[in-house]
């Protein structure tokens, strides 16, 4: 088991929805929990009611120079970064012939770059303190395809690509760099969606945030031999495709 006690964590986006649940379980492991978030005011309120082993740091993910103060910022409150949990993320709606150029690249730029500089900028820290875990959240979005959400597919395609790539660099730090790929989740991203998205699942359901942290804890505290490698929680939505076959 990899114990957080007296180690600092990131979770970007934690203001709200998945992230916001993320740092409610890694309080409970022992950790010191940085809520990174550009929502002040949503991310004040979580961090107060998760108590002392939480703060709110402003952080836009594509900003390296905010990057650089929040990780600074959480090793001097909470102790050497153990785990960075990149999950920041936005979707803009928008086929490859519709989404505008500058949609597509601001996509980009929060999903993959941002999570890029993060990565960038923490390994070198979870390099000097001899382990630590970064878990990506990408979607099943990096795993199949979806129409009328181009930027988000590419974006998060990518960043299952990118934790392959981090993982075998570091590796010979005793770093793990996983990816996380949920299904539908109830959040304020799919607050507007139609219920039928799920429907055709196996378990025909949105998941719950809560889910999606457990897999997050449990990728960093117990998975401790997985590294480069994809965590899916979908309802079974990635499983493949039903036969209807004849009566
Ligand atoms: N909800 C789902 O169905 C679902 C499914 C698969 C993957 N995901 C992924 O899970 C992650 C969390 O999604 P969610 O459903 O909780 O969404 P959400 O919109 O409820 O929360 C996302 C958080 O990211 C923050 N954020 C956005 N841009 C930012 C930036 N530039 N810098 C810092 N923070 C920023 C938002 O302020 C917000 O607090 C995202 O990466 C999303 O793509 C969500």
């Amino acid at each position: 088991m990899f114990d957080l006690h007296g180690r600092s964590v990131v979770v970007t986006g934690g203001a709200r929805g998945i992230g916001a649940a993320v740092a409610r379980t890694l309080v409970k492991s022992g950790a010191g929990v940085v809520v990174a978030d550009i929502l002040e005011r949503d991310g004040t309120t979580i961090a107060a009611d998760l108590g002392p082993q939480a703060v709110f740091r402003r952080l836009d993910v594509t900003d390296e120079d905010e990057w650089r103060r929040v990780l600074d910022d959480a090793e001097a409150t909470f102790g050497p970064l153990a785990v960075l949990v990149n999950n920041a993320g936005i979707v803009d709606f928008g086929g490859v012939e519709s989404e505008s150029p500058a949609q597509f690249r601001h996509v980009l730029d929060v999903n993959l770059v941002g999570a890029w500089l993060g990565m960038y900028l923490a390994a070198p820290r979870l390099r000097a303190a001899g382990d630590g875990v970064i878990v990506n959240v990408s979607s099943t979005a990096g795993l199949i395809g979806y129409s009328g959400i181009a930027g988000y597919v590419a974006s998060k395609w990518g960043l299952r690509g990118l934790t392959k790539a981090a993982a075998l660099e570091l590796g010979n730090a005793n770093v793990r760099v996983c990816s996380v790929h949920p299904g539908p989740i109830r959040t304020p991203m799919t607050a507007g969606m139609d219920p039928s998205v799920a429907a055709g699942q196996p378990l025909p359901r949105f998941g719950e945030p809560e889910e999606v942290a457990a897999m997050i804890g449990f990728v960093i505290s117990e998975a401790t031999f997985s590294t480069g490698s994809e965590f899916v929680l979908d309802g079974g939505a990635t499983a493949g495709a039903s036969l209807v076959m004849p009566s």
